[in-house]
């Protein structure tokens, strides 16, 4: 049997190593594990050789130190393998960039930081074929989420409201704003594909924040069916009201034993024109990690659990993406009922 599928992707990863300005006789590293997707291996590898770079193909052993399983939840805890391993380590700070075809990747392992400072560049690639292919960055989609992020730097609140009930108001003091915009071209950066993203990590949130049935819950790749009221004050989670859902997030934070499962982390709003909400209904669970839902341009993403801002460390992190929210950043309005601004 001929291997097709990787030759069929050959063209995608090639424009996507050319966004992450891959160049002659820089060295690519290609990690994986045995659970990885053996035709992104190969169409990742073939995609750096024909850019002619130096490529080579490193598979470590599986397992992660999370307690969750490995089931593309984004989490990004990384592989014991490399965490344990100086000279794996070593490989990926010698590379110029490293395609993370990992099931989970390392955004959240510490170790990534140290990576990153030796200049490497990590682009993560997770979700499926056709995801990739119709989510594929273009250059200037990096004005755009730059820009919102040098909005974010310079204001000092961010009030999220909802006609399902939601009004949450942020403090950005200190909150680090970034972005993801699909390629890893700057050195020291790290980026996934697909993603157009601004995101912050605020200390301090109060309020309320109202689910609404259709709004998407990661890593668990649901959505709401009844709606979700979640208290926060001070940047923690206190009641959790509804049904269903709220029952679930309940017994997670519950079950996580986890001291930072009910405090938030990372929050902001998707870029992303291409993405299809109903990708999460579309498709099995291990085929996807969810980047339609979670860059879908005009959502409402927060997050819970690590916070590397603030030195929280935690595997108990959710996703979760919501529709229909008006965002506004010190006056301006980025995001109106669920939809971009233009500006
Ligand atoms: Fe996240």
């Amino acid at each position: 049997m001929f291997d097709f599928t990787s030759v069929d992707l050959l063209d995608a990863f090639t424009s996507e190593l050319r966004l992450c300005k891959v160049t002659d006789g820089e060295h690519v590293v290609v990690l994986s594990e045995p659970g990885s997707r053996g035709d992104y291996v190969a169409a990742a590898f073939g995609a750096a050789k024909s850019l002619g770079a130096r490529v080579i193909s490193a598979t470590v052993p599986g397992g992660s130190p999370a307690p969750m399983p490995s089931t593309h939840t984004g989490a990004g805890p990384g592989l014991s393998s490399v965490l344990d391993d100086t000279a794996a380590q070593d490989l990926l700070k010698s590379a110029d960039l490293v395609i993370d075809l990992t099931q989970e990747g390392f955004i959240h392992a510490p170790v990534q930081q140290e990576i990153l400072k030796a200049g490497t560049r990590i682009i993560f690639v997770c979700d499926a074929p056709d995801v990739l292919i119709r989510n594929l960055p273009r250059e200037g989609d990096k004005d755009l989420v730059v820009r919102e992020a040098e909005l974010l730097k310079k204001s000092q609140v961010m009030r999220v409201t909802s006609a399902a009930g939601t009004d949450l108001t942020v403090q950005l003091d200190g909150s680090k704003p970034e972005f993801q915009t699909g390629f890893a071209d700057d050195p020291g950066r790290w980026d996934h594909w697909p993603s157009t993203m601004v995101l912050c990590w605020p200390e301090i949130s109060d309020g309320r924040i109202l689910l609404a049935e259709g709004d998407i819950l990661l890593p668990f790749k649901e959505y709401v069916r009844s709606p979700v009221t979640l208290h926060v004050a001070g940047g923690h989670i206190g009641k959790v009201e509804g049904g269903a859902e709220a029952r679930m997030l309940e017994t997670f934070f519950e079950d996580a034993d986890d001291q930072w499962a009910r405090s938030l982390s990372h929050m902001g709003w998707g870029l992303m024109r291409s993405a299809d909400w109903f990708a999460t209904a579309m498709y099995g669970k291990g085929d996807l990690m969810g980047m339609d839902a979670r860059a879908f341009a005009g959502n409402f993403l927060w997050s819970t659990g690590p916070h590397p801002v603030l030195g929280r460390e935690s595997y108990a992190h959710l996703d979760i993406a919501m529709r229909g929210c008006t965002v506004t950043v010190d006056g301006t309005e980025v995001v109106s009922g669920g939809a971009l601004t233009e500006r």
